[in-house]
């Protein structure tokens, strides 16, 4: 090799091994093989040599740009392959770390309310279903064996939507329960159905104990009418109590079944928690509170749904979400729950990092 071409070799390969980072290797590149680069301009030069000059020299220079050129592509691919190992060492995460805790987020009491309540049923196999806030009349009271002019319609004044094109009068409505949700359950889904229904529900009503817009969590299970799978008010019975036993963390809680109507069901009945009318106390004294309605699903029901009555049997529920929340926490007015006093959620709140866990109580 001709001594000015070793002399580039040579500076070309300290200068690379020099190279530090992406950037100097680049100059180095740059320098050697780039536009007006040691070893391009010698090419260049090339056209002027004599004949059998060139031939000899341009076979050199060749080697020399095959050579350099991989020289400078590996060195490169060892500075990048550095500088990953470099990045990966200065931000090494430790994964270990607990989670650090956010000051100002927490979980509204009845948004915590409802996670207790699918924990709850879901360790008793339920699953959660939802349906639209807007209802058809249809789901809301006729397929619940609830027909226009029904009494019961009255105590569910709520909040109608204009008919849309050639619907019938005031067909579709903010719904006033959840219980709709059984009906679309049934019609979409074959039982056997174990499922429970938090949702937003609707009716024309405001003061310290009623809001226009609540919560309510519905229940619903369908197996067969007869045989040792068949459900019976004994499994509605042992849910509820269950139910009601662990969302107040009171093993021992008195449990009451009274007798009540409900269109829906036959026979419906009102459940009771036994408290202390004076001191507010939940399980103690000698008074009982209501908190939810529940009964066998009537037949009708299950036929509007395509179930045949013989060959299906159920249990239904329905609980108020505020309800079940103000007693839980003794809070005295519903509309402290909806007021975003900051104050109050401070106090109420629950932090996000404490999701609900059973094996820990609820
Ligand atoms: N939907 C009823 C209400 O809003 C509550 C209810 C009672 C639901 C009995 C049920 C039930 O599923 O079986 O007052």
């Amino acid at each position: 090799m001709p001594d000015d071409l070793d002399a580039l070799k040579q500076d070309t390969l300290r200068a690379l091994e020099a190279a530090a980072d992406p950037r100097a290797w680049d100059a180095v590149r740059v320098g050697t093989l780039g536009k007006s680069g040691r070893l391009t301009a010698l090419l260049k030069e090339l056209g002027r040599a004599a004949p059998e000059e060139r031939r000899a020299r341009g076979a050199a220079l060749n080697a020399l740009r095959d050579e350099l050129g991989a020289a400078i592509e590996q060195r490169g691919r060892a500075i990048e392959a550095e500088a990953l190992q470099a990045r990966l060492l200065a931000e090494r995460v430790d994964v270990t770390l607990p989670v650090a805790p956010e000051p100002s987020g927490l979980i509204h009491p009845l948004s915590r309310t409802v996670e207790e309540m699918v924990a709850i049923f879901g360790a008793m196999g339920f699953t959660v279903a939802e349906g639209p806030d807007i209802e058809t009349d249809w789901h809301n009271f006729s397929a619940l064996n609830t027909p226009a002019h029904h009494p019961a319609r009255t105590d569910h004044d709520t909040f109608y939507l204009p008919p849309l094109d050639g619907e019938g009068p005031a067909s579709r409505m903010l719904r006033t329960q959840t219980s709709g949700v059984q009906i679309r359950t049934m019609l979409s889904v074959p039982p056997p159905i174990r499922i429970i229904v938090p949702g937003r529900t609707y009716r024309a009503d405001h003061d310290a104990t009623h809001s226009p817009m609540f919560h309510q969590c519905e229940g619903l299970v369908v197996g067969p009418a007869s045989g040792a799978q068949a459900i019976t008010l004994g499994h509605l019975k042992g849910t509820v109590i269950e139910f009601l036993r662990a969302f107040f963390a009171m093993p021992s809680l008195p449990v009451r079944f009274r007798a009540s109507y409900f269109p829906f069901t036959e026979p419906s009945m009102e459940i009771d928690i036994g408290w202390d009318r004076r001191t507010g106390e939940i399980g103690g004294g000698s008074d009982w509170l209501e908190v939810l309605g529940s009964g066998m699903v009537h037949p009708r029901v299950l036929a509007n749904c395509g179930l045949d009555p013989r060959a299906w049997q159920g249990f239904a529920f329905g609980m108020g979400v505020e309800r079940l929340c103000m007693l839980k926490h003794g809070i005295p007015d519903l509309r402290s729950l909806y007021e975003s006093d900051l104050r109050w959620l401070r106090h109420y709140g629950s932090s996000p990092l404490s999701p609900v866990v059973l094996h820990e109580g609820i």
